[in-house]
């Protein structure tokens, strides 16, 4: 078979490369791409095709994709600009022929309250009206993304937020790249199926307290603000506006739940159950 990975120059798209070579895919059989291949002269050197796609050069996407049975597209980091690019990167599958392609979107993208969430119910939309044969993995939260209030609770024992007592259920990048690759190995399998992807094990903010002190061997303790309280101290801090307001919305969308999901759909995918945060903050120390 043939694997395109997007955005393998990544955390995630190359993590999803390492799960396609562990499990067995011979190299030769992938194509990690990204825009800048000098990272990926390492995957190159061990067999794996490697080849630059830009969702923003929809000849280089062309390119890259051709004789692509599967294509995994992840999700760009460009907020803002990734419906276009996205588009663009379906456009160019279909004409390049892609048998099946594997999307990762976000949790509930159709009914998420969560700024990041139209750009990904936008994808899913234009993805339907492809007629390509895909799958939706909805990625909940990376436990890694936690670290920055690891960051904060070292230097000070405390981390402040406005997430209240929601629930998140995070899961390691491991994971969830693990999953995409149980997909793209099989992709028959999973055609028109649209995954739920989350941890095990869903936790608040004072439960991330709590496994942050394990980690660092101190006590911690998460402070609850107001939205308001919480938009100033990230100022204070030093952030703009605008990512003061986004951090702020995120925390928002925890207090509602936005991120809790108890399908187990992830651990049932990858055939184990998924890293406990306390496990992905202490790999990361
Ligand atoms: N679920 C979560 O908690 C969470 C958290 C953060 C992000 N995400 C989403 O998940 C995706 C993967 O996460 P990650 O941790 O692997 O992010 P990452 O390390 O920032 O990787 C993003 C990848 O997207 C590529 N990319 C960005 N713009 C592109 C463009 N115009 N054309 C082609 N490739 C482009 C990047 O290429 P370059 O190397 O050239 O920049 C990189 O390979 C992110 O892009 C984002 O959409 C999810």
């Amino acid at each position: 078979m043939s694997v395109v990975v997007t955005g393998a120059t990544g955390h995630l798209g190359r993590l999803v490369v390492e799960s396609l070579l562990e499990r067995g895919l011979p190299a030769e059989e992938i194509t990690a791409t990204g825009r800048d291949t000098a990272k990926l002269a390492d995957l190159a050197e061990r067999g794996v095709t490697t080849a630059r796609a830009d969702f923003d050069d929809p000849a280089s996407l062309r390119a890259a994709f051709a004789g692509a049975e599967t294509l995994l597209l992840v999700s760009g980091s460009e907020v803002g600009k990734r419906t276009p690019q996205h588009r663009n990167a379906i456009e160019a599958a279909k004409e390049a022929g892609v048998g099946h392609l594997v999307y990762t979107s976000v949790l509930r993208a159709d009914r998420s309250t969560l700024s990041l969430a139209p750009e990904h119910k936008a994808t899913e939309e234009m993805l339907a009206d492809s007629g390509l044969p895909h799958t939706l993995l909805r990625n909940g939260f990376y436990s890694e993304v936690f670290s920055t209030q690891m960051e904060q609770a070292r230097e000070q024992g405390v981390f402040v937020g406005s997430a209240g007592e929601g629930r998140v259920s995070s899961a390691s990048r491991p994971d969830y790249a693990e999953a995409a690759a149980v997909v793209l190995l099989d992709p028959a399998a999973h055609t028109g199926a649209v995954y739920e992807l989350a941890g095990d094990q869903a936790w608040t903010y004072a439960d991330l307290a709590a496994a942050i002190g394990q980690v660092l061997g101190r006590e911690v303790a998460y402070e609850d603000l107001s939205e308001d309280d919480h938009r100033a101290a990230l100022i204070g801090a030093g952030l703009d506006e605008g990512t003061a307001g986004f951090v702020v919305g995120i925390d928002t969308g925890i207090r509602e739940d936005e991120l809790y999901e108890e399908s187990g759909v992830l651990s049932k995918l990858i055939g184990r159950p998924t890293t406990p945060i306390v496990d992905t903050l202490r790999a990361g120390v």
